[in-house]
Order: C-alpha cells, then sequence, then structure tokens
C-alpha cells in the first residue's frame, strides 16, 4: 500500500475519502485514482531523469483517462501514443502537439494524417514499408515529419513473454540488419528530418540490467553511426520501469537513470527521452469490488467478487497478480481461499489459493496497483457494464468517467 492509501477509524482511505463512502454512490466495481499519487511519481520520475536531462513522454495506453492526462500536461509532461485515439486524448488534456510522439508497430494512414496535420514531434517509426507510407504521405500533404527509427536491439527485458518487446524476433522494431536501408532512405527524403534512435525493451522490468545492456550496444551504435554521417540528436529509451505487485521487486527511477547515464557516458549533445507508463499511475489506483458470493467449497473457498477478468485482465492474461485488501480493518483470522470473478471462464480468477484474512459475503475489498492497464484495458465481454473511474483529488472525489452501462452498448447495435 503506498502512503496515500490508509486506514483510519477502521476503513480503508485513499487519501482522505473513504472508498466505502465512493461505493455507496457510485456503486461496484469501480477504479479509483489518487492525484496525489500520481503527482508524486511525476515528480520523481523527473527528478530522477535530471541527471539525463532526459525530457519524459508518458505512454498513454497506461492510463488515457482525461483526467489522468491532465495531470500529466499539467505536469509538463509530453505523450507516448500508439493511435489517433490516444493522439485525440493526449491534444485534448492540453499536451503541445511538439511533445507527442507516435509509437506502434502498425500506425494506419489515416493516423499518421492527423499526427501529420497535428504536427507532432515524431514518429518512431518501426519498418521500412511504414517509413515510405509515411514519405508518401508528407510528399502528397507537402509537410515534412520529424522521425526516429525504432530499432529491435535484441535485448531481452527479463519480464513475462507477453510484455516483452526488444528482443530478436519479436514483431518490434527495425532489425539491425535494415538500420541502414532505413537510414539511408530517410537522409534521400526531402520530407523526413531524422531526429535519432527509438527503443523500449518491454514492461514491468525490475532490474537495471537490460538498460544497462541496451544503452551500452546504442552507445557504439550512435557512435558509429555518426561517423557515418547521420545525425543522430535524440535517444528515446522508451519505458518499462517496474512497479511493486506485493512481491517487493520494484525498478528505482533513480537506479534506472543512474545506469542509462553511466553507459551512455561520452555520447555528446544527445538529447533523451523516456516513455514511462505504469511507472507514473500504477501505484495510483485500486480496483473496489464487492464479494458476491463465498462459495463453501473443498479444497478451498471461492469468494466471488462482483468484478471480472473483463474489468481487470492482468491476472488472467499475463498471471499479475493484483494484492487484495478489505475495505474495513479488523481483527480476522485468516484461511485460504480462491477468489474469482463472476465471467464463465477459468481463466477469471485473481487469486489461486492465497492465504487472506477473512472476508464475508457482501464486504468490499480493493485490488491494489490497478492504476496502469486496468482500464484501459475493459471490455464488456458477457455484456457486462465497463465500469466507472473515479479520481480522488485534496480530500474530494469525482467520477472522471461514468458506468458504461450494456444498454449504452445495446443502442450501437441494430436488426434490420
Ligand atoms: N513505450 C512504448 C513504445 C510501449 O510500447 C510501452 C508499453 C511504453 C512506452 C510504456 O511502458 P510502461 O512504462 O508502462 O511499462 N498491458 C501490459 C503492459 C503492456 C505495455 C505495452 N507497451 C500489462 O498490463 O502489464
Amino acid at each position: 500500500m503506498n502512503n496515500t492509501l490508509h486506514y483510519t477509524n477502521q476503513q480503508l482511505h485513499m487519501e482522505s475519502v473513504s472508498l466505502d463512502s465512493i461505493a455507496e454512490q457510485v456503486s461496484t466495481p469501480f477504479y479509483c485514482y489518487s492525484r496525489a499519487v500520481i503527482e508524486q511519481q511525476i515528480s520523481a520520475c523527473k527528478n530522477a531523469f535530471k541527471v539525463l536531462d532526459a525530457t519524459l513522454h508518458y505512454a498513454v495506453k497506461a492510463n488515457s483517462n482525461l483526467a489522468v492526462l491532465r495531470i500529466m500536461a499539467g505536469a509538463g509532461l509530453g505523450a507516448d501514443v500508439v493511435s489517433a485515439g490516444e493522439m485525440e486524448r493526449a491534444l485534448m488534456a492540453g499536451i503541445a502537439a511538439e511533445k507527442i510522439i507516435f509509437s506502434g508497430v502498425g500506425k494506419r494512414k489515416a493516423e499518421m494524417l492527423a499526427a501529420l496535420e497535428a504536427g507532432i514531434a515524431q514518429f518512431n517509426l518501426e519498418s521500412i514499408s511504414e517509413l515510405k507510407v509515411l514519405m508518401v504521405l508528407c510528399e502528397q500533404q507537402k509537410k515534412r515529419a520529424g522521425v526516429s527509427v525504432r530499432i529491435n536491439p535484441d535485448v531481452d527485458g527479463k519480464t513475462h513473454r507477453h510484455i516483452t518487446t526488444g528482443v530478436k524476433g519479436s514483431k518490434f522494431g527495425i532489425p539491425m540488419e535494415q538500420l541502414s536501408q532505413a537510414l539511408g532512405l530517410i537522409a534521400q527524403s526531402d520530407h523526413l528530418t531524422l531526429r535519432g534512435l527509438a527503443v523500449h525493451i518491454g514492461s514491468q522490468i525490475v532490474t537495471t540490467e537490460p538498460y544497462r545492456a541496451v544503452c551500452e550496444r546504442l552507445r557504439d551504435w550512435i557512435i558509429d553511426l555518426r561517423g557515418q554521417g547521420h545525425a543522430i540528436q535524440h535517444l528515446d529509451l522508451g519505458g518499462g520501469f517496474g512497479i511493486d505487485y506485493g512481491d517487493g521487486q520494484v525498478l528505482s527511477f533513480e537506479n534506472v537513470a543512474q545506469v542509462m547515464r553511466q553507459a551512455l557516458q561520452g555520447v555528446k549533445d544527445l538529447k533523451i527521452a523516456i516513455e514511462p507508463g505504469r511507472s507514473l499511475v500504477g501505484d495510483a489506483g485500486v480496483l473496489v469490488s464487492e464479494v458476491i458470493y463465498r462459495k463453501e467449497v473443498e479444497p478451498v473457498p471461492f469468494l466471488i467478487l462482483d468484478a471480472g477478468m473483463n474489468d481487470l485482465m492482468r491476472p488472467a492474461l499475463y498471471q499479475a497478480s493484483h494484492s487484495l485488501v478489505p475495505l474495513i480493518s479488523m481483527e480476522r483470522g485468516h484461511e485460504t481461499v480462491s477468489v474469482v470473478g463472476p465471467i464463465c471462464e477459468s481463466s477469471d480468477s485473481f487469486h489461486k489459493e492465497i492465504s487472506l484474512p477473512r472476508i464475508e459475503e457482501g464486504e468490499r475489498i480493493a485490488l491494489l496497483q490497478a492504476g496502469a492497464y486496468g482500464a484501459v484495458m475493459a471490455s464488456g465481454y458477457n455484456s457486462r457494464d465497463i465500469i466507472p473511474e473515479v479520481l480522488v483529488d485534496s480530500g474530494e472525489y469525482a467520477l472522471v468517467r461514468r458506468r458504461i452501462n450494456h444498454r449504452d452498448l445495446l443502442e450501437l447495435e441494430q436488426v434490420s
């Protein structure tokens, strides 16, 4: 639990607001975020990366709620986006186009056109085909685009295989063998301006070693490429900084920034960018849910929540573990239980046979570290509602996305 999540009068509070009191109004399940925690994380990140004089581009995919993006904009952060939709949100929140980087392996023409129109800072190119398409679009539109080449550095982030992105054979980045072709095409183009190189080796990385490895490789490549006449001025090191999901494994901003600085020593005139997502918002959010049933079976009872894998996909997709705490603290015995959701799939499980304080039917609980890749990955599977999001700010809370009722979704359908 972080310092803004605490029990006062036996009730779990986020900042000074009791989560039970929000639940009475909003009804479970819902996501709740703390503005204070997001701001703490932003300043910790900014301070740590001063040693690299890095610019911060928040990875919008982690949590794209407008209220969250406003906090990022207010703190002066740029954005890393992967779709026209994310770009639109970032712009709406007040993040200037000149601070937006467009990443992603499958940018569509219409999306690139929208980004050219908006005048974003940089496209991170991930294939020769994409590079050629952007070149043609720029010619047609008589526009110039700033580009960096995202390379596949073949470095293992040592994280879950579904969120590792920098190893050979992964779909991300341009393989080293194609780098000189990409740089050659950019150099010949009147419409593309080379800014530099980009990498992103994965997410929820908890050791500094992969960052050291990738930065050491980049240092050599940059020196080499500059020697060949390529003006590499920018280096985008991506995100991926892991947070503590309850097992004590976490990557500190200071450590990773220091390691990057050491490994890049000697490379002059390089503007560093980073794209943190999870590390800015993950700790700031909880998912509040009700235990609707206790199912007393062998070998252990099930706690059946009103939240399911459609609301929080991470456990089903990556076997992720989100700590669970009751909203009311009191003397309780411990028991071994499995915690599941109501969805008709066996993967709809939050915890298998864990020891928890005994929780009764009708009680509310919170799943922690749910601020990143929670609400953004939710769906209406099983024709369920898409649950609301709440932001706690200075003793008040606000509904920052209302519940999308299954009937709202039904209205989008028609039968002739
Ligand atoms: N930059 C790029 C190009 C990315 O692809 C990502 C994340 C980030 C930055 C931000 O990474 P972060 O700092 O948040 O680790 N849904 C998964 C995580 C997918 C991450 C995808 N890319 C999960 O819930 O663990």
